[in-house]
């Protein structure tokens, strides 16, 4: 015993909330109706008493079940428990009501994640059939038969005003009860240590950014990292990834999931989008820069050529026809001429 108040003293020791459970699990009943309390949490060895507060005082039960047995409006208010061991449990509000059609909720206060279930009740156990529940005046379940109707992971979306109508002799609608579901954490954010485009070879931290706004003993959140369709890594209590050298392959779209444990509240991020630029990007960039300048220079070397070329042409097309006009017949002619006159010649001297 003096181990345990030390420890408390110290710190060391946590003492555990002691939580109330309904049986059955309706926080909102009729009047003559029953219902028991039950309070869990953990005792001091040699001391099983339990301390139950209705409206902040303590009543007279000490075991840990506290049994309504015909429920009167004095009955009504905000119940605690604690155990010898246990710090007080999260106040419950019973309602004890008068009325035709009572919808019955198993909490009215929850957190995201957490199951919520409604009953269309009619007084003194009336048969009720064609029953509708609304949310918020909006149509959310028909029920012909009067079935329980339960949301098994709530949601943010879940939040609002609640009754139920139903027939009976007539058609019977319940007042509203307002559900209020707790937001545990806001979708992570994605975030990256580098900003796109990176440069292949380089070291990127990606970190799914998100934070617990409830405290929970022992609630832990898990995280994955995924590229597109593929899972890099998978329900890590790190929030991190490493890339460790980033290549081009890993270009894409990043995004990242924040779970609980039971995987009853899972909420994703925006996507973020990476680019690596490779080093053999670089390399092709300088290929083609030279590639283009070398062809720019062969080509301006051929234009000068070809003006060099242009000029030079009409003066080759004189000279070229010279030579096909006075060289060619005449010149053949004379030299035959010339050829003849000094056959002539000797032939004229020779006579
Ligand atoms: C409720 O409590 C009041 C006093 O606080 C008492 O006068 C009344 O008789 C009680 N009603 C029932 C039904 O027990
Ligand atoms: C407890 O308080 C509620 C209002 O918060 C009141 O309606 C109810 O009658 C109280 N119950 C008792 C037993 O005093
Ligand atoms: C048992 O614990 C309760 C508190 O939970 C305390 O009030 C009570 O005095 C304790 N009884 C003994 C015998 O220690
Ligand atoms: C909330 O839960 C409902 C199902 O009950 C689902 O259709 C809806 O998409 C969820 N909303 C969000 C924001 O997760
Ligand atoms: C990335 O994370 C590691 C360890 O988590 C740290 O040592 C390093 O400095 C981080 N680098 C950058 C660029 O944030
Ligand atoms: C979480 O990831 C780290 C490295 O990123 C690894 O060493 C560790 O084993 C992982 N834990 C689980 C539970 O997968």
């Amino acid at each position: 015993m003096w181990l345990l108040t030390a420890l408390l003293l110290w710190g060391k020791l946590d003492p555990a909330k002691a939580v109330i459970t309904l049986q059955p699990p309706w926080v909102n009943i009729f009047q003559e109706e029953h219902v028991t309390l039950r309070c869990e949490g953990p005792h001091l060895p040699g001391n099983t008493s339990t301390q139950w507060f209705l409206n902040g005082t303590a009543i007279q039960t000490l075991t840990p079940r506290h049994r309504i047995a015909a429920a009167s409006v004095n009955d009504s208010g905000e119940y605690r428990c604690q155990t010898g061991f246990s710090v007080p449990s999260d106040p419950v509000q019973l309602e004890v009501h008068r009325d035709w059609l009572l919808l019955q909720v198993s909490s009215r206060v929850i957190t995201e994640g957490e199951p919520l279930t409604l009953r269309c009740h009619g007084w003194n156990n009336k048969l009720v059939y064609n029953v509708l529940f609304y949310q918020n005046g909006k149509v959310l379940k028909f029920s012909i038969q009067n079935s329980e109707f339960t949301i098994l992971k709530t949601n943010l979306s879940h939040n609002g005003i609640y009754h139920c109508s139903g027939m009976g002799k007539q058609r019977f609608e319940s007042a509203g009860v307002p559900i209020t579901v707790k937001e545990l954490f806001p979708a992570p954010v994605l975030k990256a240590s580098l900003s796109s485009p990176i440069l292949e070879g380089q070291l990127v931290n990606l970190s799914c950014e998100t934070k617990l706004l409830l405290e929970r003993p022992g609630l832990r959140l898990y995280f994955s990292f995924y590229m597109g369709s593929k899972t890099l890594l998978s329900r890590n209590t790190s929030s991190e990834y490493q890339i460790q050298t980033a290549e081009r392959e890993d270009s894409g779209l990043y995004w990242c999931e924040a779970t609980t444990e039971d995987g009853n509240v899972i909420k994703r991020s925006p996507e973020l989008e990476l680019q690596v630029l490779g080093l053999q990007i670089q390399t092709r960039v300088w290929f083609h820069v030279l590639f283009y300048m070398v062809v720019g220079m062969l080509f301006l070397v051929d234009t000068i050529f070809c003006m060099i070329i242009y000029k030079e042409l009409p003066r080759k097309k004189k000279w070229n026809l010279e030579i096909s006009l006075d060289s060619g017949h005449e010149k053949r002619v004379n030299s035959y001429l010339q050829k003849e006159r000094t056959y002539q010649q000797p032939l004229k001297g020779g006579q």
